[in-house]
């Protein structure tokens, strides 16, 4: 094998480990936190997982799809807080008329997918954290719904979207079947800080310290 093509193959294989893992663990300790501010959502979702594994030991890839309500946390995780805001910039190859506006050949265009998901006249009450509102609801992750686009959409869309899915799924489920998350003494739901970092993944400024006990079954 050349040099050149072990290169390539090399370059690759980082691209997708960092696009793969980075975004993942982001979007798991968004749900993680968002989750400890509304007991809410997260007895609601405990619920679920645990009647859905019936006693089993763990959750399995078979379990998920009986799991509405996780789905629905998982979207609303997506909505407020899309792992690359900014998805990866676009250029147009040809002069276009977007909505009005007319964009010359070879302009670098940017989609803003955090502020779509914060847009008032799209969402109802935007900053609240409800996975209710994907309940009974066909707006998908899978970049045919505009108002939603955390792997972003069309040939550049993300090609990890579906392993992404499923590993987020299982860890998220898997936690919150087998333990109880609670924060450490002293410190009150509302106290803790959403802020988000300023980088090309959105991350949670500072570090989530959760004390985890084991549930009993
Ligand atoms: C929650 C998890 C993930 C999110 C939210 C996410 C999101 C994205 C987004 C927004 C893009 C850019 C798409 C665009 O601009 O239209 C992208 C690209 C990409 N993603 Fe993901 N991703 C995730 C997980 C993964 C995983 C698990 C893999 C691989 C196993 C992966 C592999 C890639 C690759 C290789 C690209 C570049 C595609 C290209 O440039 O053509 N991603 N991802």
């Amino acid at each position: 094998m050349k040099v050149g093509t072990v290169n390539y193959l090399l370059i690759m294989t980082l691209d997708v480990f960092a696009a793969g893992t980075d975004t993942t663990y982001a979007s798991l300790v968004w749900s993680f936190s968002e989750l400890i501010r509304h007991p809410r959502v997260m007895k609601k979702l405990q619920q679920e997982v645990t009647k859905v594994a019936q006693g089993q030991s763990m959750i399995y890839e078979n379990d998920l799809e009986q799991m509405e309500y996780l789905k629905a946390t998982i979207k609303e995780t997506l909505r407020m807080y899309p792992p690359i805001p900014l998805l990866i910039p676009r250029e147009s190859m040809q002069d276009v008329k977007v909505m009005g506006y007319d964009i010359p050949a070879r302009t670098q265009t940017i989609v803003n997918a955090w502020a779509i998901g914060r847009d008032p006249t799209l969402w109802d009450a935007p900053d609240e954290f409800r996975p209710e509102r994907f309940l009974n609801n066909a707006i998908d992750y899978k970049g045919l719904h505009f108002e939603l686009l955390p792997f972003g959409a069309g040939r550049r869309g993300c090609p990890g979207v579906q392993f992404a899915i499923v590993m987020y799924e299982l860890a998220l489920a898997n936690v919150i079947y087998k333990f109880d998350l609670a924060l450490p003494d002293g410190v009150k739901c509302e106290d803790l800080d959403m802020s988000e970092t300023n980088s090309i993944t959105l991350h949670k400024k500072s570090p989530l310290l959760v004390m985890a006990t084991q549930r009993r079954s």
